[in-house]
């Protein structure tokens, strides 16, 4: 039975504290309505009766793959091409050039960004096409690196196919689609081979208190994604993504978010941009 079956206080309860331990995401009152619609299917699918009886088996679960299957239905994925596009002019005009100074200066070697949060690409995506555009023939002999990373295995499949509708490519500079992309028929298009080796997609729970990487970024983007966070969760993450950040790189944060200044970590650059000094 489950077609329209009720949640109750206690159930959402359950649930979105689990949401929130395990993901630093939180579930307002308001999100009630979310909760029901997004997990109905599941409820459906797996033969569940009520939400009580689907959240014993998430906690149960010793695999983990329920409790994915639960992140991957509750958070929201959406995301575009070249979205909050100051970023990227910022990153061509001021931080490709800074960076190409300091490799030509022998302080650094490669080039190393992280998108914390990609969703399904688009971002990451975005970031290499600048990047490609920018170094333009002396990209091949340079080490470039951008790591991108998310909790949703749904949207990294997504992302590693690299493959969207046209009208997901709407943003797209006309001279980057022709460049970076090639049509597949049915008004589908595809990320070139050249882009996509620029990109190495991987599953991270941000709310790990240590991430497993060897060297520090010189940008990291991480953006729309503590919108769902509470002031404790984005305080902790932002301590954490300073601790990889290299002296003098940036952090990129959504337009709609902001960071709490008084920690003294990060200084405040322009709007949505940061820089650790
Ligand atoms: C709205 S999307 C933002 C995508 C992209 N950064 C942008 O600005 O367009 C937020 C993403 O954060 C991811 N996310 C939420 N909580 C996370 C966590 N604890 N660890 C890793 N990713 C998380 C979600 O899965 C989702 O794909």
């Amino acid at each position: 039975m489950n077609q329209g079956a009720q949640l109750s206080d206690e159930e959402f309860e359950l649930i979105r504290s689990l949401v929130y331990q395990r993901f630093g995401i939180k579930l307002g009152d308001h999100k009630r309505s979310l909760v029901i619609g997004r997990l109905q299917k599941v409820l459906l699918s797996g033969g569940f009766r009520s939400f009580k009886e689907y959240y014993d088996h998430v906690v149960q679960d010793s695999t983990g793959r329920a409790l994915l299957t639960l992140v991957d239905r509750i958070s929201t994925n959406h995301t575009y091409f070249f979205r909050e596009r100051e970023h990227f002019d910022f990153l061509k005009t001021v931080v490709l050039p800074e960076v190409t100074a300091r490799i030509k200066g022998g302080q650094r070697q490669d080039l190393r960004f992280w998108c914390a949060g990609c969703a399904s690409g688009e971002e990451p995506y975005s970031v290499a096409m600048v990047i490609s555009d920018f170094f333009g023939d002396n990209l091949s002999g340079m080490d470039v690196g951008i790591l991108a990373t998310d909790i949703s295995v749904s949207a990294l499949e997504k992302a590693v196919t690299g493959v969207y509708p046209v009208e997901q490519l709407a943003g797209v500079p006309p001279l980057y689609r022709q460049r970076y992309f090639d049509p597949l028929g049915k008004g589908n298009w595809a990320v070139r081979e050249e882009l996509k080796r620029m990109v190495l997609f991987r599953r991270l729970n941000l709310m790990r208190s240590e991430y497993p990487f060897k060297g520090r970024f010189q940008v990291i983007f991480c953006r729309n994604v503590m919108i769902y966070f509470d002031n404790p969760t984005k305080q902790a993450l932002v301590e954490r993504l300073y601790r990889y950040t290299e002296p003098g790189g940036y952090l990129f944060i959504g337009h709609s978010e902001t960071l709490d200044q008084a920690s003294g970590l990060y200084r405040y650059v322009r709007p949505a941009v940061y820089r650790k000094v």
